[in-house]
């Protein structure tokens, strides 16, 4: 009998993502088949409707669209490396494990030469967010792989975001959106020591930057723009001020003996910045630092 592509799907991987991921699929009334490493993980699916399948390959022979979701591409290469290869022909396999671009452009013209098509995903959101209108997950590969795998991705979020053809795109996004989240927690939690030492309450100083950091948004969005234009005339905020500012953060840090590594780097980058003449040019120029 033909499968229903719309209605038929596999998870492999079931740690925390997978089996919500297999859950949420049940519930919008897949038939799904799951695979685990550790056998267990099928249990609590299997109650709730779920094929449990005895090998990757038996997961893989039945159904049409293929999810997987595991810790690495070490762990999902490993997988993949049990299931039939003809199995694939004619199939989508929508790889959510996070990984970097390269291997999943290697995974795609893995997928692709066996016949089947390749999806790229990012999950931006913990697995108790999924299945919302608005769960972040962002999507890369070929627009037939996309149209094919759409329904199921709607399932994991109302909406998700397709970026493009290339397969590593998706994980160029997650890279790309952690920096920016990660350079802010630390610059937060520098700026925890500097009011731990100055005697004022952390968790007051979080709701304070909190409320600076909600106007932020439309600053980044305009520098943003000023970079994809190339355009670095100062007009709002002039790179000499960021020179100064971290250089008194550096300061301040040696000053009251608080680790000087956040402060060294940004006051660093900011000198290459006047030291390449654009002290005088607007903040998107510190575009032309990191480009060399
Ligand atoms: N959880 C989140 O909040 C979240 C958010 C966004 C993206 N993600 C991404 O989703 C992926 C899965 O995350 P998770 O939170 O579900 O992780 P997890 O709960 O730690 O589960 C890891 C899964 O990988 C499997 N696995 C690990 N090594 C393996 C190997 N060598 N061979 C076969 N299977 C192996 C585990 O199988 P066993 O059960 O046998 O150990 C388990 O199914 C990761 O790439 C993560 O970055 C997670």
């Amino acid at each position: 009998m033909k499968q229903d592509t719309n209605k038929t799907a596999a998870v492999l991987g079931l740690g925390m993502m997978g089996a919500t991921l297999a859950k949420l699929l049940l519930e919008s009334g897949y038939d799904v088949t799951v695979w685990n490493r550790s056998a267990d993980k099928s249990a609590p699916l299997a109650a709730l409707g779920a094929n449990v399948a005895p090998s990757p390959a038996a997961a893989v022979n039945a159904a049409n669209v293929i999810v997987m979701c595991v810790h690495d591409y070490a762990a999902a290469n490993a997988i993949l490396s049990q299931t039939e290869q003809a199995a694939w022909k004619g199939k989508v396999f929508v790889q959510l494990t996070s990984g970097s671009p390269a291997e999943a452009d290697r995974a795609e013209q893995w997928t692709e030469a066996l016949g089947a098509g390749y999806l790229d995903g990012a999950i931006q959101a913990a697995p108790q967010q999924m299945g919302r209108p608005d769960t972040p997950i962002f999507i890369s590969g070929k627009a037939a792989a996309w149209e094919q795998a759409l329904p199921v991705l709607k399932v994991f979020a109302g909406a998700p975001e397709w970026l493009g053809t290339s397969a590593g795109l998706a994980s160029s996004v997650d890279l790309a959106t952690l920096s920016g989240i990660y350079g802010t927690l630390m610059g937060f939690f520098h700026g925890a020591r500097i009011m731990e030492n100055a005697g004022y309450p952390v968790d007051k100083y979080a709701t304070l930057l909190t409320g600076i950091l909600s106007t932020f948004g439309d600053f980044i969005k305009y520098e943003g723009q000023l970079v994809h234009e190339n355009r670095f005339t100062k007009s709002e905020s002039p790179m000499s001020i960021s020179v100064d500012a971290t250089a008194r953060i550096l300061q301040q840090a040696d000053d009251a003996g608080i680790n000087r590594a956040f402060p060294e780097y940004l006051a660093g980058m900011f000198r290459q910045a006047a030291e390449k003449g654009l002290a005088n040019e607007e903040l998107s120029a510190m575009i032309k630092v990191l480009r060399g």
